[in-house]
């Protein structure tokens, strides 16, 4: 069956502060949707409240995965029903290795009973990261800790790898990444588009929608989406910057401050 993400009028507050003014997106199975927009619009905070996160009081709207209510589950959950966030700033936790973390989050995914054998774990393990050209070391490593930029980047697409999830939201995985290692990111998120699989891939630059290209462009402002598009609205950013879209739609103040 091919996934069903929707997002509706999405309002979401940090400590009673309104950032996300009224979200919509629908995002179909194997369609790569693309969020720009200036610093502090909201996107990173559009990515924390669909997984979960404590902090972002979800105060208005909905959210659903192939019809079910995302909004009603815990961030395991969340997880467990095929959401993947990799973050912006991904988390060092000490005292729990690369695999450990691994395991147990491919073992929450599968459910109870289903859990995968050591074997296969290790196998597959040790096949994605050497699609992800990542030095088996990292695999006994704390997870992060003391990672580069770049290597906790592809960290985040290994686990993305494994877990096979149906929606994958990537928080600017591109920055800190080396050429290379942008190259390699953008193949491992290529070869996992599929029809049951939906994409929603917060960037910057134009530069990682040149080797993922996406179906779909979205520009936020002020806790909304405020313009879409095709790639070529990427390109448009990329070359005038964000200044015309403001004009166009008469934004002063892009940020969430205001409006
Ligand atoms: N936990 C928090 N406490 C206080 N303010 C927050 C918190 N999280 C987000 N904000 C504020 O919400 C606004 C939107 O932040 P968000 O991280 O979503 O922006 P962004 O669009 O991802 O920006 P960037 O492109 O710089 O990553 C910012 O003004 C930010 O300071
Ligand atoms: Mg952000």
């Amino acid at each position: 069956m091919s996934t069903q993400f929707e997002i509706q009028g999405l309002k979401s507050s940090i400590e009673g502060k309104e950032i996300l003014k009224g979200i919509d997106l629908k995002i179909k199975g194997g369609e790569v949707h693309a969020i720009m927009g200036p610093n502090g619009t909201g996107k990173s905070t559009l990515a924390s409240a669909l997984m979960g996160h404590p902090k972002y009081e979800v105060t208005d709207g909905s959210v659903t995965l192939n019809g079910e209510d995302v909004l009603d589950m815990g961030v395991d959950e969340r997880a467990r029903a095929g959401l993947f966030l990799a973050m912006q700033y991904p988390s060092e936790i000490t005292g729990v290795t690369n695999a450990d973390f691994l395991r147990s989050a491919i073992n929450a995914r599968r459910g109870e009973g289903n859990e995968i054998s050591l074997i296969k774990f290790v196998r597959q393990m040790e096949g994605k990261m050497k699609e992800l050209e990542m030095n088996p070391e990292f695999m006994h490593r704390y997870l992060n800790e003391g990672f580069s930029g770049g290597e906790k980047k592809r960290n985040e697409i290994l686990q993305m790898l494994l877990l096979e999830p149906k929606l994958v939201i990537l928080d600017e995985i591109d920055s800190g990444l080396d050429i290379d290692a942008l190259r390699i990111v953008a193949e491992g998120v290529n070869a996992m588009r599929s029809e049951d699989r939906g994409f929603l891939i917060i960037t910057h630059y134009q530069r990682l929608l040149n080797y993922i290209t996406p179906d779909f462009v979205h520009v936020m402002m002020q806790g909304r989406i405020v313009k879409s598009g095709g790639p070529e609205l990427a390109t448009r950013l990329e070359a005038e910057g964000y200044d015309w879209v403001k004009e166009e739609l008469g934004i002063v103040d892009e940020t969430v401050g205001q409006a």
